[in-house]
């Protein structure tokens, strides 16, 4: 018997630490005590994990938050939540499906309509490894939510922006971009066989070379966005993965990797922080990891990758079409998916979109 009690006192001791070391070592609170009175945000995916807590954090500093979801129980409540927590009354659930260019178009005609301006964009809804499934207009899950919703729905949110500047966007990336890479001929997983993992890798190497490309596109408009990686955060980004499938994992690991991670009040932190901190102010077209500035993997500094995604997803979402509005037919974009292109009600184009950017 007492030749385990030395070994189980160094685990308990080692895992004790790691658990107390835990909000050091993970970044830690915001330094920033900025409040955002007056500001309006508008967060996507805010129902849960990291987004919820965004919000909560960013009404309690006085914001105006619209919280961008597609599942209106779930949004309602969360904002209801945030409400009674924060006493702030200006917490406003709106449907938000990223896997569809109409859902995209619609909310973002409501915010142009509703809100008199956009201080706070922020990108957080995000799929992970889930199966081969496609997005109402064809792409795949993980490339259409994660890249091309925001990226849509950025562009169409771009005069708000501007008009309500110095602003910022924020586009929740991740660390898994380094193992990242952007097959230009295979955008949407038609040909080759799909690998879940590599589609989110994909899909967040996508989110950073968007984030460059935008920066450069709005140089001078007071508009700044950078991409941050939040650390790894207990949420429910793992839903599909072995991970929460299973019994054991989900009743046994499950808590324990809770105990070791940062849970979703501390993974909301950098995105506040980039949000908020006056120091930030200009600050554009960056990668953090956590709250610390680093610069990004090879493959995301890679300038004309990121000029090439934005053309390429420019055509996919059809904005090209409707900034052309030259009376030309609307043919379905090169490179676009089989399923959308069968389809061609499901991908025509909504009414001239004034800011994007060429
Ligand atoms: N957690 C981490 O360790 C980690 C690490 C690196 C990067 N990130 C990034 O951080 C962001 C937030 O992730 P999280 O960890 O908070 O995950 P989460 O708990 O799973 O939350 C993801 C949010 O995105 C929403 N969403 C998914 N598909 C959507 C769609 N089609 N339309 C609108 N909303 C949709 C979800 O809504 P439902 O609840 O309705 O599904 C949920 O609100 C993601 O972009 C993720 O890639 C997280």
């Amino acid at each position: 018997m007492s030749k385990y009690i030395l070994p189980a006192s160094v685990f308990g001791t080692v895992f004790g630490c790691a658990v107390l070391l835990k909000s050091k070592v993970t970044g830690g609170p915001c330094p920033s005590k900025a409040t955002i009175k007056g500001k309006t945000v508008v967060i996507t995916g805010a129902n849960t994990g990291i987004g919820k807590e965004t919000a909560r954090e960013l009404a309690k500093r006085g914001g105006r938050i619209i919280m961008g979801c597609r599942d209106m129980e779930k949004c309602e409540a969360a904002a209801k939540e945030i409400r009674g927590k924060t006493l702030n009354p200006h917490v406003y659930a709106c449907h938000l499906d990223l896997a569809s260019m109409k859902s995209i178009h619609q909310f973002a005609e409501r915010v142009k309509q509703d809100e008199q301006r956009v201080d706070i964009l922020i990108n957080n809804a995000g799929v992970m490894r889930c199966p081969a499934w496609k997005t109402e207009d064809g792409f795949d899950m993980q490339f259409g939510v994660n890249h091309l919703g925001h990226f849509l729905l950025t562009n169409l949110l771009l005069d708000k922006l501007k008009d309500s500047a110095p602003s910022r966007v924020i586009n929740l990336a991740s660390l898994a971009h380094i193992v990242g890479k952007i097959d230009f001929d295979d955008l949407n997983w038609e040909k080759k066989k799909f690998d879940t993992k590599q589609a989110y890798c994909q899909s967040k190497l996508a989110n950073v070379l968007f984030t460059r490309e935008l920066a450069k596109r709005l140089e001078g408009t007071g508009v700044t966005v950078n991409a941050v990686h939040p650390g790894v955060v207990a949420t429910e980004l793992g839903r599909h993965t072995g991970l929460h499938q299973s019994q054991f994992s989900s009743s046994v690991l499950s808590p324990f990797f809770s105990l070791l991670v940062k849970g979703p009040e501390l993974g909301s932190q950098p995105s506040v922080y980039l949000a908020v901190a006056e120091e930030l102010e200009g600050v554009t077209g960056r990668y953090y990891d956590v709250m610390t500035e680093k610069e990004p993997a090879p493959q995301a500094l890679d300038e004309e990758a990121a000029r090439m995604l934005w053309e390429v997803s420019s055509r996919l979402v059809g904005l090209e079409e409707e900034r052309g509005q030259t009376g030309k037919m609307n043919t379905p974009a090169e490179g676009q998916s089989k399923a959308a292109q069968a389809n061609p009600a499901q991908t025509s184009p909504a009414p001239a979109v004034r800011g994007v950017v060429a």
